[in-house]
């Protein structure tokens, strides 16, 4: 009601950017005001009772997806907004700019982004030191790793290395998107990076994020690379670089645009239908998050009931605010 009546006006008239950075400001800014964010913990958590599902631990199926923390700012922030678990990243070794700005676009007339934002991040050491101060237990942290840009070959293979090793401590479970290498290195990378996985102490689950676009060839590839290396889950799906089903806006206003893949309520069913193959070929014992398009309660719902075990939401958070959280919770919590 507060965000999407006298917050959400005043940030969407800014840039994207800007507007993401006052957001995050504003999160920091809680810290001076203690009461403030006792009180915004109060209103926004919904159950604290933990939930264990297939190797992850957290407090409710419903989490916020890659992206919008990419450098891990505002972790123990965003968590009063009742978030079960957060998905830092996309982070690689070394800081990285990105793409040039503008890189970020919103649609509101359909509820929906196009992004070209690239793995803009201010690198391992740095996340590693802000999720080190994260106050631990307090919400489960996943991240999203990538090498750095221009790493290819088997410097690649150790770019990702390093960054499990450098995260272990710190990081809940290990997100890759699949096609961030050609086929033959991802095997490459798999393979080193389960044999990291197994040799530690704990075991820090592995997942693949597919894009949205994937056939079902496609997700027979990767259920089979999932069975040959003991991975633990997928994240289904990352943004879609279709944009026909995105409503409301003119084919010249979209190529205004330029490159970018669509997020939100404009990526139709496309990763529903990705979970529901995924889940009826891939098993009762695969972990899946289903991501991509989840705008309402019932989005929610849907994408438990077509095989998810977890739901991640960016777009709805921007567009809808912090009150869309709980009440994707509830929602879900209710179904069981
Ligand atoms: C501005 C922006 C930046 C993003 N950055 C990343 C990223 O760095 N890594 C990643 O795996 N996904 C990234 N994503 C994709 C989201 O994690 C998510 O998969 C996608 O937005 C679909 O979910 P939604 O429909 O709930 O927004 C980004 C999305 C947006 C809109």
């Amino acid at each position: 009601m507060l965000y999407k009546s006298f917050l959400r006006p005043f940030l969407f008239r800014l840039e994207p950017e800007q507007a993401h950075r006052i957001t995050f400001a504003l999160l920091r800014l809680t810290n001076y005001i203690p009461l403030f964010r006792a009180a915004m913990r109060n209103r926004y958590q919904y159950e604290e009772e933990r939930l264990i599902c297939r190797g992850i631990v957290c407090k409710n199926r419903i989490g916020l997806s890659a992206g919008m923390d990419k450098g891990a700012e505002v972790v123990d922030e965003l968590s009063d907004y009742g978030f079960g678990f957060i998905e830092v990243g996309t982070v690689t070794p070394d800081p990285c700019a990105g793409n040039p700005r503008p890189r970020i676009f919103r649609l509101p007339k359909y509820q929906s982004l196009i992004s070209r934002t690239g793995f803009n991040n201010p690198g391992l050491k740095v996340v590693r030191e802000r999720l080190a101060r994260v106050r631990a237990g307090r919400v489960t942290v996943g991240v999203n790793i990538n090498k750095n840009p221009q790493s290819a070959g088997r410097q690649a293979v150790d770019d990702f290395v390093r960054m499990y090793d450098g995260l272990y401590t710190v990081a809940d479970y290990f997100t890759i998107n699949w096609g961030s290498v050609d086929d033959a290195l991802m095997e490459e990378v798999l393979s080193a990076l389960t044999a990291r996985r197994d040799a530690k102490p704990v075991r820090r689950p592995i997942l693949l994020k597919l894009p949205a676009d994937i056939t079902t060839e496609g997700m027979d590839t990767v259920l089979a690379a999932i069975a040959r290396h003991g991975l633990d889950g997928v994240v289904a799906t990352g943004p879609t670089t279709d944009r026909s089903q995105v409503r409301r806006y003119t084919q010249a206003e979209l190529a205004a645009i330029g490159a970018g893949s669509v997020s939100g309520k404009g990526m139709g069913l496309k990763s529903y239908m990705a979970v529901d193959y995924l889940r009826r070929h891939g098993g009762s014992d695969l972990l899946i998050i289903g991501a991509g398009g989840v705008m309402t309660p019932s989005d929610a719902e849907r994408m438990i009931r077509m095989g998810a075990d977890f739901v991640q939401i960016y777009s709805a958070f921007i567009y809808e605010g912090p009150g869309i959280v709980p009440e994707m919770i509830i929602r879900v919590a209710e179904m069981e």
